[in-house]
């Protein structure tokens, strides 16, 4: 298995737990639809799995290690090799090229020429090749996705974590980031999607749902 969640609490502060008894295990090439009203604990839910949020009870495992255990260092070769993330808001760094962009995350841990060759062909993956000198206000929202599709897998991460990846994009740029994520998915991915877009549930093999302070998982059949 991939990850594991056991009897997990997530609360902020004093404030009551966003989100508890919650127990989650996902297996290698996954794909979780997680569907929820706004404020139920989505983005928690992915922080904790990304190691941005430890859970304030109970246990995160991937791939046998335990997230709580792992030094600081640890952690952050984690984040940086183990987990992509992808955002509602894109989070592109607007002064930067779009290869620049897609490079950015392991330019401090890798060589400029391998990094440049990697993001290129990533950018060709996700259909990008001509855009690779543009800046990111040169791009239509679904091609901002796209590159941060593209430097999400530039550590070659075997987790993707996307909250709302198609919250701000019409229904023709929509569908071409999921078929980009599909074949992601295809090259043995495991993807954690939070959508308030119900009919992308298909894309995924398993769903779950957060309210009521914790999670459930929604029934295959
Ligand atoms: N860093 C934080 N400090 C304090 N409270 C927080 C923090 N992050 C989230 N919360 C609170 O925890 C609750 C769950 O937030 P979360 O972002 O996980 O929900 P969500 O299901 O992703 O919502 P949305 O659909 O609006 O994105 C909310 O009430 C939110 O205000
Ligand atoms: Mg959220």
């Amino acid at each position: 298995m991939m990850i594991q969640i056991a009897e997990a609490r997530i609360s902020y502060g004093d404030s009551p737990a966003i989100l508890k008894d919650v127990n989650l295990t996902v297996n290698k090439n996954d794909w979780i639809t997680i569907l929820g009203v706004s404020g139920t604990g989505k983005t928690s839910l992915l922080n904790i799995i990304g190691g941005l949020l430890r859970p304030t009870a109970g246990e995160v495992e991937v791939e046998g290690r335990n997230l709580q255990a792992l030094t600081r260092e640890e952690m952050q070769e984690y984040r940086r090799n183990k987990i992509g993330f992808v955002y509602q808001d894109f989070k592109l760094f607007d002064q930067y090229t779009v290869l620049e962009n897609v490079m950015l995350p392991q330019l401090p841990y890798d060589s400029h020429k391998k990094l440049e060759k990697q993001a290129i062909q990533l950018l060709e993956q996700v259909g990008l090749s001509h855009r690779l000198s543009h800046l990111p206000a040169e791009l239509s929202g679904g091609e901002k996705q796209r590159v941060a599709i593209a430097r999400a897998l530039i550590g070659c991460p075997e987790i993707l974590l996307c909250d709302e990846p198609t919250g701000n994009l019409d229904n023709e740029s929509t569908k071409t980031v999921m078929r980009i994520l599909q074949e992601l998915h295809k090259g043995g991915l495991t993807i954690l999607l939070i959508t308030h877009d119900n009919s992308l549930a298909s894309y995924g093999n398993r769903i779950v749902t957060t309210g009521d302070g914790t999670i459930v998982e929604l029934d295959g059949e």
